[in-house]
């Protein structure tokens, strides 16, 4: 009776149809409304306004991203969606009706402009009375705010947690964390039922750093990303952290619900080429939403033909969602795998030290990631046809990466 009573149960649970029942430390996905919406399947693509223009950002701004989306092959590459960070918000009327304020004079107008693009508009709020900028958030106008923003055509919505914890969680809980952390979840759990209740397919992306492994819980609350981290910084310390920080999340993403590491900054800062490299690189291996962040119509020809490499983005949105974990690391040097739909494999090499070469030859052991050679495979930068051989020599420049594709590692 036991046993058929439990195959039932699997039967009918979506998660757990291909498996045994799982042990009681294995992690099970929450029933997640996300998936209900049925989007961001792959890790969303797009850019946002934060990291290059940060508080300035203004409608026209906006409109100069979307125009160079489309103008620079973007668009065609998969970038699709166009965030509005902080700093939009104007004030509430008497009737509690959020308005935008002077740098954005009509945001339905925005909206359709971004749509006519065939792109979508991102937006951004928090559940505390003010944003980070210390703008309006959306304490007790939850479902007020995201009918507004269904009506003006809003499909993404970033949800920033800034005030939220001084003016509720220390204030309605003080001393008391798991009191705080079921309030932070509540929040987030509210604004969700709030979008369901808007109608509109919307992509729903927490930002609260990473704070009470939201990775466990964000499928539950019908996040569609999380942030894993604190904010990104243009500079090789900031990305080479987090990069490390994702290793052991891997088995947290997959469709409709996504690890994000935090917005890029490709072509911002004074990252070099090979830096820039390799932060999409690895970005696209952890399978992170890739939101540009830099200025679209001062980007060079370099910077481009990074963010639209075809065969990197196709890593980032293989539609398996494995997001890579890291195999080994010998010196200086880290080699990251990631399994791919058709039995493919991308295994990512990147010298982390300040030398050319780092201090040693590094020979990438094929045996430490389960493989033999001779294998063939597509270096994804310089485009060419390698072959693998056990043991190989590999020569990086200090802070650059090898990414390759194995179609048949086995
Ligand atoms: C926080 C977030 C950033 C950005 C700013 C806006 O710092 O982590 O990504 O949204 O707020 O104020």
């Amino acid at each position: 009776m036991r046993a058929s009573a439990l195959l039932v149960a699997f039967a009918l649970s979506p998660f757990v149809a291909v498996a045994q029942p799982a042990p009681a430390s294995a992690h099970v996905p929450a029933p997640s409304s996300a998936s209900s919406r049925m989007v961001a399947q792959t890790p969303p693509m797009g850019w946002n306004s934060w990291n290059f223009f940060h508080r300035n950002v203004t409608d026209q701004d906006v409109r100069n991203a979307a125009d160079e989306l489309v103008a620079t092959g973007m668009k065609d590459a998969g970038y699709i969606y166009v965030n509005i960070d902080d700093t939009w918000e104007g004030d509430r009327d008497a009737n509690g009706v959020l308005h935008t304020n002077s740098k954005f004079p009509d945001m339905k107008a925005l909206a359709d402009y971004v749509h006519s693009k065939g792109l979508k508009l991102g937006i951004y709020s928090s559940p505390g009375p003010q944003t980070c900028a210390r703008f309006a958030g959306s304490l007790d106008h939850e479902a007020q705010d995201a009918a507004l923003y269904a009506s003006w055509g809003v499909d993404y919505l970033k949800y920033d947690l800034c005030t939220f914890r001084s003016a509720v969680m220390d204030t309605q809980a003080p001393n008391d964390n798991v009191e705080q952390m079921r309030l932070m979840r509540d929040a987030y759990a509210k604004m969700d039922k709030a979008l369901q209740a808007a109608g509109r397919p919307i992509v729903y992306s927490l930002c609260q750093y990473g704070w009470d492994a939201v990775w466990e819980w964000g499928p539950s609350v019908g996040a569609n990303l999380w942030r894993t981290t604190g904010d990104i910084q243009p500079n090789w310390q900031s990305i080479y952290s987090i990069l490390n920080e994702q290793a052991g999340l891997a088995k947290y993403a997959g469709p409709g619900h996504w690890n994000d590491p935090d917005m890029l900054e490709v072509g911002n800062g004074k990252l070099s080429l090979p830096e820039n490299r390799t932060h999409f690189s690895m970005w696209a291996m952890l399978a992170a939403p890739l939101l540009a962040g830099n200025d679209l119509p001062h980007m060079t020809p370099e910077v481009r033909a990074i963010l639209t490499n075809r065969d990197v983005i196709a890593i980032d949105q293989d539609r398996l969602g494995h997001q890579a974990t890291r195999a080994y690391s010998e010196g200086e040097l880290d080699v990251w795998t990631r399994h791919l739909s058709g039995g493919a494999m991308a295994i990512a090499v990147i010298n982390a030290g300040p030398d050319r070469y780092a201090s040693h030859p590094f020979h990438l052991s094929l045996a430490k990631l389960g493989l033999h050679g001779p294998l063939q495979a597509k270096d994804l930068w310089t485009g060419r046809q390698i072959t693998l051989s056990d043991n190989m020599p590999v020569e990086l420049a200090s802070h650059d990466v090898l990414l390759v594709r194995v179609a048949s590692p086995r």
